[in-house]
């Protein structure tokens, strides 16, 4: 079944048709600038440029980066607080004329590689830690998942664990990959003490093999550690491949 997946993120909203079967984009993807400020309405104004874009009057399969309860969003870290509250299936679903499902983005990202990507046919508990402007998680025990977890706001040296080693950190503070890497490694024995996945699957804009060349060999971890491999579609798929 083909359905439209669309990422919601904090600089782009992406989209393109998937085909749920083989996690497949059916055509080139359309990006456009998150609006300023990113408020509800904005969105979903982005949202059915997308969907008029395609011509799209399937189902449609959406992100965002926040918990979302049955289409409901509860919380609001990284974008604009007017979501809080929103039933954000109800709203999209309202410009759009057709059936969208809402999830958190991690959680998407997770479901496209346990289906698609590095996480495919693995059994036992498995983390997808999401590494952007904040830190998202998804985890999955044997391939389902158990949605919402916020793993990214643990508390580490005092604060959340996305302020304190997210890539928007590490950028901001002029970290250099090693130094990133030692903080990041401290959020991954956190994990491991508190939780004890059998694999750990990094995923975000740092999963690239270019990026994942910079740090993978200072981090250690009991789990077995993937980076993911389906980079910045995996919103996309995940969201396609959820909906249905
Ligand atoms: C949000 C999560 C989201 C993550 C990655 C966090 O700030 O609380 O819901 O998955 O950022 O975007």
């Amino acid at each position: 079944m083909n359905v439209l997946g669309i990422d919601i993120g904090g600089t782009g909203i992406k989209g393109a048709p998937v085909n749920t079967v083989d996690g497949v984009l059916l055509a080139e993807r359309l990006r456009i600038p998150t609006p300023n400020p990113a408020t509800p309405e904005a969105v979903a104004e982005v949202v059915k440029e997308i969907v008029h874009h395609f011509e799209w009057t399937g189902h449609v399969g959406c992100t965002i980066p926040a918990r979302v309860e049955h289409g409901l969003v509860r919380t609001a870290a990284n974008i604009h607080k007017g979501w809080i509250d929103t039933q954000v299936d109800s709203l999209f679903s309202g410009v759009t004329g057709c059936r969208v499902t809402v999830l958190n983005d991690a959680d998407a990202a997770g479901i496209a590689s346990m289906r698609f990507g590095a996480g495919r046919s693995l059994d036992g508990l498995v983390f997808f830690i999401t590494v952007g402007t904040g830190i998202g998680s998804a985890m999955f025990y044997n391939q389902q998942l158990i949605p919402n977890t916020e793993l990214g706001h643990l508390r580490l040296k005092g604060m959340a664990a996305e302020e304190y080693a997210s890539n928007r950190v590490r950028e901001q503070e002029g970290l250099t990959w090693k130094k990133w890497a030692r903080r990041f490694q401290k959020y991954l024995d956190r994990i491991e003490f508190l939780f004890a996945p059998d694999t750990i699957i990094i995923g975000g804009g740092i999963s690239r093999p270019a990026k994942v060349a910079e740090y993978w060999s200072y981090l250690s971890t009991r789990a077995e550690l993937r980076p993911a491999e389906l980079e910045n579609e995996a919103g996309i798929i995940g969201a396609a491949a959820a909906a249905i």
